[in-house]
């Protein structure tokens, strides 16, 4: 019989990278890569909960994508346009909500609309949540942040500190997750990844099926975290 895995992260966090050079390989364009991660990215989310994560964020949209042609970017605000009209009720039908983390203002106003509407509409008592980074950079995060901070004109504490940034309502990733074989952070969650297991694999996003997540998630549970201490 399969071993059950015990240890299982609470929060996962994914840079989802290599779409484009999957498409490449296929001589296709790099939106049929991005449409081929999202398709990946809702098999994860589904086996994130069915293995017992509770969190799961996804770095679908970086602050530094925006400068990317308009074509690729218009691609992305079409899945974008798609997940928030038909997959998310898939989500919310199993009881999970949809959140999203970065600076959404930069967007187009229907998708910005559509985002909205998707998290306001999400379960109120969902035990499972889909964390979206849309046009997120770690540093504008952390500058909000201190901004935030000044403005109320008195220092403050860590805690205080985690409770201004976009995922104030949130533990911080147990592990973050980084495909396409890259070894870095590219501005993904820098302050709230101070004690985050890190898992780098070659494989390309699209291709980062059900098995290669539970290899990440028994990864981690062998780890042993001491955040510090002996
Ligand atoms: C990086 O691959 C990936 C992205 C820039 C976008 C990730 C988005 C998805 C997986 C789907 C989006 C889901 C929603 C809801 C919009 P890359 O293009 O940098 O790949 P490369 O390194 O091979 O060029």
């Amino acid at each position: 019989m399969k071993q059950q895995i015990i240890n299982v992260p609470r929060h996962v966090a994914v840079i989802m990278d290599g779409n484009g050079r999957w498409a490449k390989k296929r001589l296709m364009p790099r939106t049929f890569g991005h449409a081929a991660g999202m398709n990946a990215m809702i098999a994860m989310a589904r086996k994130a909960k069915a293995m017992g994560i509770t969190y799961l964020t996804v770095y679908a949209l970086s602050t530094e994508n925006l400068a990317r042609p308009k074509e690729e970017l218009e691609g992305l605000y079409s899945l974008i346009r798609k997940y928030f009209t038909k997959n998310v009720k898939d989500l919310y039908a199993e009881g999970a909500a949809v959140r999203v983390i970065g600076d959404i203002t930069a967007l187009p106003e229907d998708v910005q609309k559509l985002i909205k509407e998707g998290v306001e509409n999400s379960p109120k008592d969902a035990q499972f949540f889909v964390i979206l980074a849309l046009n997120y950079g770690a540093r504008a995060e952390i500058v909000r942040m201190v901004n935030a901070a000044i403005s109320r004109g008195e220092r403050i504490s860590e805690e205080q500190a985690s409770a201004l940034l976009d995922t104030a309502d949130m533990p911080d990733p147990d592990l973050i997750i980084r495909t396409g074989g890259e070894i870095r952070l590219s501005n993904f969650l820098l302050w709230q990844a101070a004690y985050a297991e890190l898992y780098f694999t070659d494989v390309l996003f699209p291709d980062f099926d059900e098995k290669e997540f539970e290899k990440a998630i028994d990864d981690y549970s062998r780890r042993n975290r001491r955040f510090g201490k002996v």
